[in-house]
Protein backbone atom coordinates (compact mmCIF):
# COMPACT_ATOMS: atom_id res chain seq x y z
CA UNK A 1 0.00 0.00 0.00
CA UNK A 2 1.22 3.45 -1.32
CA UNK A 3 2.09 5.40 2.02
CA UNK A 4 -0.25 8.71 0.94
CA UNK A 5 -2.91 6.02 0.73
CA UNK A 6 -2.55 4.54 4.14
CA UNK A 7 -2.43 7.78 5.64
CA UNK A 8 -5.48 8.96 3.76
CA UNK A 9 -6.99 5.76 4.70
CA UNK A 10 -6.14 6.37 8.48
CA UNK A 11 -7.26 9.88 8.52
CA UNK A 12 -10.61 8.63 7.66
CA UNK A 13 -10.40 6.38 10.64
CA UNK A 14 -9.56 9.01 12.83
CA UNK A 15 -12.82 11.35 11.37
CA UNK A 16 -14.73 8.60 12.28
CA UNK A 17 -13.94 7.79 15.83
CA UNK A 18 -13.81 11.82 16.53
CA UNK A 19 -17.15 11.88 14.82
CA UNK A 20 -18.25 8.89 17.46
CA UNK A 21 -16.52 11.08 20.29
CA UNK A 22 -18.49 14.29 19.39
CA UNK A 23 -22.00 12.94 19.00
CA UNK A 24 -20.99 11.08 22.19
CA UNK A 25 -20.45 14.35 24.31
CA UNK A 26 -23.06 16.27 22.64
CA UNK A 27 -25.81 13.44 23.87
CA UNK A 28 -24.14 13.39 27.48
CA UNK A 29 -23.85 17.55 27.59
CA UNK A 30 -27.96 17.46 27.33
CA UNK A 31 -27.81 15.21 30.30
CA UNK A 32 -25.06 15.85 32.64
CA UNK A 33 -23.87 19.42 31.67
CA UNK A 34 -20.87 21.15 32.98
CA UNK A 35 -18.90 18.37 33.64
CA UNK A 36 -19.54 16.69 30.53
CA UNK A 37 -18.91 20.02 28.88
CA UNK A 38 -15.56 20.27 30.62
CA UNK A 39 -14.25 16.65 30.16
CA UNK A 40 -15.73 16.58 26.69
CA UNK A 41 -13.51 19.84 25.39
CA UNK A 42 -10.24 17.94 26.83
CA UNK A 43 -11.94 14.64 25.36
CA UNK A 44 -12.34 16.44 21.74
CA UNK A 45 -9.00 19.02 22.23
CA UNK A 46 -7.47 16.62 19.61
CA UNK A 47 -4.76 13.98 20.38
CA UNK A 48 -3.94 11.55 17.56
CA UNK A 49 -6.06 8.80 18.42
CA UNK A 50 -3.52 6.21 18.62
CA UNK A 51 -5.17 3.95 20.82
CA UNK A 52 -8.86 3.38 19.29
CA UNK A 53 -6.77 3.38 15.68
CA UNK A 54 -5.06 0.39 17.45
CA UNK A 55 -8.03 -0.78 18.39
CA UNK A 56 -9.97 -1.30 14.71
CA UNK A 57 -6.86 -2.39 13.34
CA UNK A 58 -6.56 -5.61 16.11
CA UNK A 59 -9.82 -6.08 15.40
CA UNK A 60 -9.61 -6.19 12.17
CA UNK A 61 -6.62 -7.98 11.66
CA UNK A 62 -8.19 -10.78 14.20
CA UNK A 63 -10.80 -10.97 11.40
CA UNK A 64 -13.60 -8.77 12.47
CA UNK A 65 -15.55 -7.18 10.09
CA UNK A 66 -18.53 -5.11 11.69
CA UNK A 67 -17.26 -1.36 13.02
CA UNK A 68 -19.97 -0.89 15.09
CA UNK A 69 -19.35 -4.01 16.82
CA UNK A 70 -15.55 -2.97 18.28
CA UNK A 71 -16.73 1.18 18.23
CA UNK A 72 -17.44 0.71 21.91
CA UNK A 73 -13.99 -0.88 22.61
CA UNK A 74 -11.91 1.82 20.45
CA UNK A 75 -14.23 5.00 22.20
CA UNK A 76 -13.50 3.06 25.31
CA UNK A 77 -10.18 3.29 24.82
CA UNK A 78 -9.84 7.15 24.42
CA UNK A 79 -11.99 8.11 27.37
CA UNK A 80 -9.59 6.32 29.84
CA UNK A 81 -6.46 7.34 28.43
CA UNK A 82 -7.71 11.19 28.13
CA UNK A 83 -9.04 10.41 32.14
CA UNK A 84 -5.68 9.42 33.04
CA UNK A 85 -4.34 12.77 31.06
CA UNK A 86 -6.73 14.72 33.00
CA UNK A 87 -5.12 13.18 36.73
CA UNK A 88 -1.07 13.29 35.77
CA UNK A 89 -2.04 16.48 34.33
CA UNK A 90 -2.89 16.99 38.03
CA UNK A 91 0.25 15.74 39.48
CA UNK A 92 2.11 17.31 37.47
CA UNK A 93 0.82 20.92 37.86
CA UNK A 94 1.23 20.60 33.51
CA UNK A 95 -0.85 23.99 32.39
CA UNK A 96 -1.09 22.44 28.66
CA UNK A 97 -1.68 19.14 26.82
CA UNK A 98 -2.62 18.64 23.02
CA UNK A 99 -1.84 22.45 22.92
CA UNK A 100 -5.06 23.54 24.87
CA UNK A 101 -5.47 24.46 28.87
CA UNK A 102 -5.45 21.51 30.80
CA UNK A 103 -8.56 20.31 32.95
CA UNK A 104 -7.53 21.96 36.20
CA UNK A 105 -6.21 24.89 35.12
CA UNK A 106 -9.32 25.53 33.11
CA UNK A 107 -12.12 23.98 36.60
CA UNK A 108 -9.35 24.07 39.06
CA UNK A 109 -8.24 20.76 40.62
CA UNK A 110 -11.23 19.91 42.78
CA UNK A 111 -13.66 19.50 39.56
CA UNK A 112 -10.85 18.35 37.40
CA UNK A 113 -10.78 15.11 39.49
CA UNK A 114 -14.12 14.86 39.23
CA UNK A 115 -13.91 15.58 35.39
CA UNK A 116 -11.44 13.11 35.19
CA UNK A 117 -13.73 10.44 37.02
CA UNK A 118 -16.48 10.80 34.86
CA UNK A 119 -14.29 10.09 31.81
CA UNK A 120 -13.10 6.89 33.55
CA UNK A 121 -17.09 5.81 34.01
CA UNK A 122 -17.83 6.80 30.19
CA UNK A 123 -14.75 4.40 29.54
CA UNK A 124 -15.87 1.72 31.59
CA UNK A 125 -19.88 2.03 30.63
CA UNK A 126 -18.85 1.56 27.23
CA UNK A 127 -15.98 -1.08 27.74
CA UNK A 128 -18.75 -2.84 29.84
CA UNK A 129 -20.85 -3.76 27.48
CA UNK A 130 -18.43 -6.82 25.67
CA UNK A 131 -17.97 -10.47 27.40
CA UNK A 132 -16.58 -11.04 30.78
CA UNK A 133 -13.23 -11.79 29.05
CA UNK A 134 -12.88 -8.22 27.24
CA UNK A 135 -13.95 -6.33 30.34
CA UNK A 136 -11.03 -8.46 32.74
CA UNK A 137 -8.57 -7.19 30.37
CA UNK A 138 -9.63 -3.53 30.44
CA UNK A 139 -9.86 -4.01 34.35
CA UNK A 140 -6.51 -5.49 34.66
CA UNK A 141 -4.70 -3.18 32.52
CA UNK A 142 -6.29 -0.02 34.36
CA UNK A 143 -5.17 -1.39 37.67
CA UNK A 144 -1.94 -2.17 36.16
CA UNK A 145 -1.91 1.61 34.79
CA UNK A 146 -2.54 2.86 38.47
CA UNK A 147 -0.06 0.68 40.12
CA UNK A 148 2.31 1.83 37.78
CA UNK A 149 1.80 5.65 38.07
CA UNK A 150 2.37 4.87 42.48
CA UNK A 151 5.66 3.32 41.13
CA UNK A 152 6.39 6.72 38.84
CA UNK A 153 5.74 8.42 42.01
CA UNK A 154 8.21 7.07 44.38
CA UNK A 155 10.79 6.97 41.63
CA UNK A 156 10.58 10.68 41.18
CA UNK A 157 14.12 12.25 41.80
CA UNK A 158 15.65 8.43 42.48
CA UNK A 159 18.63 8.03 40.78
CA UNK A 160 19.55 4.65 41.55
CA UNK A 161 16.12 3.46 39.17
CA UNK A 162 17.42 1.30 37.07
CA UNK A 163 16.42 0.12 33.23
CA UNK A 164 14.01 -2.90 34.77
CA UNK A 165 12.51 -0.05 37.27
CA UNK A 166 11.69 1.87 34.18
CA UNK A 167 10.50 -1.09 32.03
CA UNK A 168 8.28 -1.86 34.55
CA UNK A 169 6.68 1.75 34.60
CA UNK A 170 6.27 1.76 30.85
CA UNK A 171 4.48 -1.54 30.76
CA UNK A 172 1.90 -0.48 33.10
CA UNK A 173 1.39 3.20 31.79
CA UNK A 174 1.81 3.13 28.69
CA UNK A 175 2.61 -0.30 26.97
CA UNK A 176 -0.34 -2.33 29.29
CA UNK A 177 -2.62 0.05 27.91
CA UNK A 178 -1.75 -0.40 23.90
CA UNK A 179 -1.53 -3.91 24.66
CA UNK A 180 -4.86 -4.12 26.46
CA UNK A 181 -6.52 -2.62 23.73
CA UNK A 182 -5.18 -4.65 20.71
CA UNK A 183 -5.37 -8.09 22.90
CA UNK A 184 -9.71 -7.10 24.12
CA UNK A 185 -10.11 -6.32 20.00
CA UNK A 186 -9.24 -9.72 19.07
CA UNK A 187 -11.15 -11.18 21.45
CA UNK A 188 -14.02 -9.10 20.23
CA UNK A 189 -13.45 -10.73 16.91
CA UNK A 190 -13.35 -14.65 18.58
CA UNK A 191 -9.66 -15.31 17.56
CA UNK A 192 -7.38 -18.15 18.64
CA UNK A 193 -5.79 -17.74 21.98
CA UNK A 194 -2.59 -17.56 19.94
CA UNK A 195 -3.71 -14.56 17.33
CA UNK A 196 -4.66 -12.94 20.99
CA UNK A 197 -1.49 -13.32 22.28
CA UNK A 198 0.54 -12.32 19.40
CA UNK A 199 -1.48 -8.93 19.35
CA UNK A 200 -1.32 -8.42 23.06
CA UNK A 201 2.36 -8.50 22.45
CA UNK A 202 2.47 -6.11 19.38
CA UNK A 203 0.81 -3.69 21.73
CA UNK A 204 3.21 -4.04 24.01
CA UNK A 205 6.42 -3.82 21.99
CA UNK A 206 4.79 -1.03 20.67
CA UNK A 207 4.20 1.01 23.19
CA UNK A 208 7.16 0.51 24.69
CA UNK A 209 8.61 2.19 21.28
CA UNK A 210 6.14 4.57 21.87
CA UNK A 211 7.25 5.84 25.20
CA UNK A 212 10.96 5.68 24.61
CA UNK A 213 9.99 8.08 21.90
CA UNK A 214 7.51 10.52 23.78
CA UNK A 215 11.22 10.73 26.29
CA UNK A 216 13.06 11.54 23.91
CA UNK A 217 10.64 14.19 22.33
CA UNK A 218 10.49 15.95 25.80
CA UNK A 219 14.25 15.47 26.01
CA UNK A 220 14.56 17.40 22.59
CA UNK A 221 11.66 19.93 22.58
CA UNK A 222 9.08 20.44 20.14
CA UNK A 223 6.78 22.82 19.94
CA UNK A 224 4.04 20.06 18.24
CA UNK A 225 4.58 18.08 21.36
CA UNK A 226 1.89 20.86 22.81
CA UNK A 227 3.52 21.13 26.14
CA UNK A 228 6.69 22.72 27.34
CA UNK A 229 10.11 20.88 26.87
CA UNK A 230 11.77 19.49 29.54
CA UNK A 231 8.42 18.71 31.50
CA UNK A 232 9.48 15.33 32.81
CA UNK A 233 12.42 16.29 33.95
CA UNK A 234 11.16 19.03 36.14
CA UNK A 235 8.95 17.05 37.11
CA UNK A 236 11.95 14.75 38.28
CA UNK A 237 10.66 11.32 36.03
CA UNK A 238 13.81 9.12 35.82
CA UNK A 239 13.61 8.17 31.60
CA UNK A 240 15.63 6.20 30.19
CA UNK A 241 18.56 8.55 28.49
CA UNK A 242 18.73 9.87 31.98
CA UNK A 243 19.16 6.32 33.57
CA UNK A 244 21.63 5.52 31.01
CA UNK A 245 23.61 8.62 31.29
CA UNK A 246 23.72 8.37 34.81
CA UNK A 247 25.05 4.67 34.73
CA UNK A 248 27.67 5.43 31.97
CA UNK A 249 29.45 8.65 33.37
CA UNK A 250 31.89 8.83 36.20
CA UNK A 251 33.61 11.27 37.42
CA UNK A 252 32.95 15.11 37.51
CA UNK A 253 30.22 14.60 34.54
CA UNK A 254 28.31 12.31 36.25
CA UNK A 255 27.89 14.88 39.14
CA UNK A 256 27.22 17.43 37.56
CA UNK A 257 24.51 15.38 35.62
CA UNK A 258 23.13 14.60 39.22
CA UNK A 259 22.99 18.31 40.13
CA UNK A 260 21.28 18.94 36.72
CA UNK A 261 18.63 16.56 37.20
CA UNK A 262 17.99 17.65 40.85
CA UNK A 263 17.86 21.40 40.17
CA UNK A 264 16.50 21.91 36.92
CA UNK A 265 15.42 24.86 34.67
CA UNK A 266 15.77 25.78 31.50
CA UNK A 267 18.54 27.14 31.22
CA UNK A 268 20.91 24.09 32.45
CA UNK A 269 18.90 22.71 28.83
CA UNK A 270 22.09 22.62 25.94
CA UNK A 271 24.28 21.44 29.25
CA UNK A 272 22.19 18.34 29.63
CA UNK A 273 21.68 17.25 26.40
CA UNK A 274 25.67 17.51 26.20
CA UNK A 275 25.60 15.21 29.04
CA UNK A 276 23.43 12.98 27.19
CA UNK A 277 25.11 12.76 23.79
CA UNK A 278 28.50 12.70 25.68
CA UNK A 279 27.21 8.97 27.43
CA UNK A 280 25.52 8.23 23.91
CA UNK A 281 22.28 7.91 26.01
CA UNK A 282 20.15 9.34 22.85
CA UNK A 283 21.71 6.86 20.68
CA UNK A 284 21.03 4.18 23.10
CA UNK A 285 17.40 4.97 23.06
CA UNK A 286 16.99 5.08 19.30
CA UNK A 287 18.15 1.63 19.43
CA UNK A 288 16.20 0.27 21.73
CA UNK A 289 12.97 1.66 20.16
CA UNK A 290 14.17 0.38 16.72
CA UNK A 291 14.54 -3.21 18.43
CA UNK A 292 11.02 -2.84 20.34
CA UNK A 293 9.34 -1.57 16.77
CA UNK A 294 10.77 -5.08 15.01
CA UNK A 295 9.64 -7.00 17.64
CA UNK A 296 6.49 -5.85 17.23
CA UNK A 297 6.09 -6.35 13.42
CA UNK A 298 7.30 -9.58 14.03
CA UNK A 299 4.20 -10.64 16.27
CA UNK A 300 1.90 -9.56 13.68
CA UNK A 301 4.31 -11.33 10.45
CA UNK A 302 2.23 -14.36 11.07
CA UNK A 303 -1.35 -12.39 10.08
CA UNK A 304 -2.56 -13.13 6.53
CA UNK A 305 -1.51 -10.11 4.31
CA UNK A 306 -4.82 -7.44 4.37
CA UNK A 307 -5.21 -3.55 4.39
CA UNK A 308 -5.41 -3.81 8.33
CA UNK A 309 -1.79 -5.65 8.49
CA UNK A 310 -0.25 -3.03 5.51
CA UNK A 311 -1.83 0.08 8.40
CA UNK A 312 -0.45 -1.43 11.50
CA UNK A 313 2.97 -1.48 9.50
CA UNK A 314 1.99 1.98 8.54
CA UNK A 315 1.27 2.83 12.69
CA UNK A 316 4.75 1.49 13.44
CA UNK A 317 6.37 4.22 11.50
CA UNK A 318 4.03 6.77 12.10
CA UNK A 319 5.43 5.73 15.89
CA UNK A 320 9.08 6.22 15.03
CA UNK A 321 8.93 9.19 12.89
CA UNK A 322 6.30 11.25 15.23
CA UNK A 323 6.50 14.91 16.36
CA UNK A 324 3.72 15.08 18.59
C1 LIG B 1 0.56 10.77 26.06
O1 LIG B 1 -0.09 9.97 25.13
C2 LIG B 1 0.66 10.07 27.38
C3 LIG B 1 1.57 8.94 27.34
C4 LIG B 1 1.19 7.77 27.78
C5 LIG B 1 2.94 9.09 26.83
P1 LIG B 1 -0.32 10.48 23.65
O2 LIG B 1 0.94 11.09 23.12
O3 LIG B 1 -0.94 9.38 22.82
O4 LIG B 1 -1.35 11.67 23.83
P2 LIG B 1 -2.47 12.22 22.83
O5 LIG B 1 -3.67 11.38 23.13
O6 LIG B 1 -2.00 12.06 21.40
O7 LIG B 1 -2.61 13.65 23.25
MG1 LIG C 1 2.50 14.24 32.63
Amino acid sequence: MEDNVALDTLEGLRDIINANLESMIEEQCSIHGEVAEVSGRILLAGGKRLRPILVHLAYELAGGENIDEIMPLSLASEFIHTATLVHDDINDEALTRRGEKTMHSLVGQPKAIIGGDWLFVQGFGLGGRYKEEVVDVMANYCSKLASAEFSQLDHVLDLSTSPEDYLEIVKGKTAGPFAAGCKGAALVANATDLECQDLFNFGLELGIAFQLVDDLLDIRGDERMGKPRGSDIYEGKMTLPLIHALTLLHGNQRIRLAEIIRDFDDSLFDELIALLKSAESLKYSEILINNHLERALQHISKFKDCEAKQLLKHVVDMVQNRHS
